[in-house]
């Protein structure tokens, strides 16, 4: 197969960057059952931060298990700018880092994929300077990045922000950053990776204390440590890292997706339907099962890849509070809470990471939903059925979250603000419908004609 570079040295117009453009909607026939298996893509978490991660390279590396993203083209973009030559062959990414030209990320970009702030530890510590512009805040909350500025200046960064932008650079004529002992104030993953990545180009040890335990940040570490460098403690609450001069080139496959696999998972649940998932990392979902089962599904370990739903007669109302990993992760709060709309009962559901992660609320009411929101708490009481409706995505999960809910509802949904579900899903339509889920992706004039059609009589509802 030829190569395709998926984004040119010269700019960026290959890139979908225009979130606000996409009118398409997504048609849901709910309550068909499912059946089958669903090959789960690499962690888009993982491909961004890796992606990231070949900056502090001055060899071509290989990322495999990449998915087809528009956060993915989004971050090739950024690193296009900065003089990374990019290839994409199926799911597979050659970047080769040896000339980067600017130590600048654009701020177009940087604005619409939060992720690519990430590449200030890398730049700093490979090229003694970075300039990035603050990514900003998005639907799901503030987002300040001071912890990761605070750890650039423990290792002895000059960090300013000026005009919105992080001017970071190495002070003196050595130009490495200096080992440090940081200690997070909350385990941010962001905030680890940054530092992490930095501290493996540092001179000296850096103990990263009350670090996050994601499993991409540890996947982030493994392909450090498979370009060189030197992280002990890797899954674990403290990462210590001892700096190298330099890393090597390497062939790297990403982890499989936990969250898609756990946006699967609810699929089986929320339609009654056994379906099995691979490639997986089981105990990367640990949380997520744990609650199903709570919920009155099964998740059996088929093999040590593969893991299959069996769902429960009745779904039973189950509390969940979102925390850093291993608790149960905020980027499957939306999709749990698609299933406990339908549950036996009444459930609380906590948002603790981010402020203001319960937007998808006001969606699922139109659906006939029963939820209470006070603070960043979610008081869902189950309703025997939920009807399908117009709907708006809020943000990349809460698109899951609708789809989900479309699933198990009555009739027709029709699920707009596709550009969320675009940055983080690869293909899910496609693998719904090959599990046998109604699914179509509508554009033009036949996304206008289905959001504006009539709610369906019963007699045409599916069963
Ligand atoms: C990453 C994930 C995102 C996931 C989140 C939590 C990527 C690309 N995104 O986001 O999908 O939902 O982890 O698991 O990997 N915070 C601060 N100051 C900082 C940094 C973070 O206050 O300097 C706060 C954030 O505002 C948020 C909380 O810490 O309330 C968690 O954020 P963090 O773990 O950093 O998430 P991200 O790395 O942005």
């Amino acid at each position: 197969m030829e190569d395709k570079p998926i984004v040119t040295a010269t700019g960026n117009q290959q890139v979908s960057n225009s979130p606000e453009a996409d009118n398409s909607v997504l048609e849901i026939w709910g309550r068909h059952p499912l059946t089958g298996h669903v090959t789960v893509s690499g962690a888009k978490n993982s491909a961004l931060v890796v992606m990231a991660g070949v900056l502090l390279c001055s060899q071509p590396c290989r990322l495999r298990n990449i998915p087809n993203l528009v956060d993915v083209e989004r971050m090739a973009a950024v690193l296009t700018a900065l003089g990374v030559k990019i290839k994409r062959e199926a799911d597979f990414l050659d970047l080769d880092p040896s000339d980067i030209s600017h130590t600048r990320a654009p701020y177009d970009i940087v604005s619409r994929l939060r992720a690519s702030f990430f590449v200030i530890g890398p730049l700093l510590a490979r090229m003694g300077v970075a300039r990035i512009p603050l990514p900003g805040g998005c639907a799901i909350g503030a987002r300040p990045v001071e912890l990761h500025v605070r750890g650039l200046q423990a290792m002895g960064a000059d960090v300013q922000i000026e005009h919105g932008t992080v001017h970071a650079c190495i002070p003196g004529i050595r130009k490495r950053l200096q080992g440090a002992n940081i200690y997070l104030d909350y385990p941010s993953v962001g905030a680890t990776e940054t530092l992490m990545m930095a501290a493996t180009l540092a001179e000296g040890e850096t103990v990263i204390d009350n670090a996050a335990q994601e499993p991409e940040v540890a996947d982030l570490a493994n392909f450090c440590r498979a370009m060189g460098a030197r992280i002990r403690g890797v899954g674990t609450k403290t990462l210590t890292i001892s700096g190298v001069p330099s890393l090597h080139s390497t062939d790297y496959a990403i982890v499989p997706d936990r969250v898609e696999a756990g946006t699967f998972l609810i699929a089986g649940a929320i339609t009654h339907s056994k379906i099995s998932l691979s490639p997986v990392v089981p105990e990367h979902l640990g949380a997520v099962i744990a609650k199903l089962q709570e919920a009155g599904s099964q998740v059996v370990v088929e093999s040590p890849n593969r893991i299959a739903l069996i769902p429960g007669a009745e779904i039973q109302a189950t509390d969940i509070q979102t925390l850093p990993y291993p608790g149960f992760p905020t980027d499957m709060q939306a999709q749990f809470m698609a299933l406990m709309t339908l549950s036996n009962g009444n459930s609380m559901l906590t948002e603790t990471v981010f402020e203001n992660r319960l937007r998808h609320v006001a969606e699922f009411s139109r659906m006939g939903a029963n939820i209470r929101v006070t603070g960043n708490c979610a008081v869902i009481q189950g309703v025997p059925m939920l009807s399908g409706a117009p709907v708006m995505a809020t943000d990349l999960r809460a698109s899951a979250a609708l789809v989900l809910a479309g699933l198990g509802a009555h009739g027709k949904t029709v699920m707009s603000g596709l550009q969320h579900l675009d940055r983080g899903y690869e293909q899910l339509e496609q693998k719904l419908t090959k599990l046998g889920a109604r699914i179509t992706r509508l554009e033009g004039s036949a996304a206008q004609a289905a959001a504006e059609s009539e709610e369906l009589t019963p007699t045409e509802l599916s069963v």
